[in-house]
């Protein structure tokens, strides 16, 4: 089993993870609009990023462009190197004294980019970036994303097929294995519940009562 190694968490920081159609979009803006109504400050942010290495990035997953898996994993880090250390990045957000709620991150590089080059080759890419103070993993079977991922009757994205799904449930599992011991605090929430319900829970897990 690999040892991964990434840096340490920093607080006030909080990443929402998960397969596609499980629902991180829309519980991070739930989320920041809680913390606001709790009086805290929030700072909703995503990868990709819209910056430009994240519209490129973007393109690839709409397969208007074309490059390989290793690439793309390079440019999925090179995207969070500017998130996270960049001008408005992630830690200048937590150092102004926001929270920041991030919509995917490097748990997603581990879990979509490991389909085609090698785990630890993904996990040494990404080793340059501090872990969340907190992990939430929607938890949702692929088959329940796919199908929600197909009634939106768009068109599909690059991973966004029923056998890379199951793959990427598999990889994500590895990691939340293999981070159990870290400093981070990994919250596992139960995706089958409506949007409120699994709001709910994660507002439980922050002590966010208001
Ligand atoms: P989303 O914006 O709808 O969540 O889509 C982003 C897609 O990009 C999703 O399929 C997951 C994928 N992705 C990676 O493959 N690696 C990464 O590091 C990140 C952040 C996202």
């Amino acid at each position: 089993m690999s040892l991964i190694s990434f840096k340490k968490p920093i607080k006030n920081f909080i990443v929402l993870e998960g397969l596609d159609g499980c629902g991180t979009t829309t519980q991070t803006a739930l989320l920041v609009k809680k913390l606001e109504d709790c009086g805290i400050k929030g700072y909703s942010t995503k990868e990709p990023t819209d910056g430009s290495i994240g519209r490129f990035i973007r393109s690839v997953l709409q397969k208007k462009e074309s490059v390989d898996p290793f690439t793309l994993a390079l440019l999925f880090s090179a995207d969070r190197n500017e998130h996270v250390y960049g001008k408005n990045g992630i830690i200048e957000q937590t150092q102004a004294g926001k929270m920041v709620v991030c919509d995917r991150y490097f748990f997603s590089s581990l879990a979509y980019q490991s389909l085609f080059i090698d785990y630890d080759t993904v996990a040494d890419l990404n080793r340059f970036y501090p872990l969340p103070e907190y992990l939430f993993y929607i938890d949702l079977s692929p088959e329940e994303c796919q199908a929600r991922v197909e009634s939106r009757g768009e068109e599909t994205e690059l991973f966004e097929h029923l056998e890379l799904q199951r793959k990427i449930d598999a990889n994500y599992k590895k990691s939340l294995s293999l981070l159990a011991a870290s400093e981070m605090k990994t919250v596992v929430i139960d995706g089958r519940g409506s949007i409120e319900d699994i709001h709910n829970q994660i507002c439980k897990a922050l002590d966010l009562t208001a």
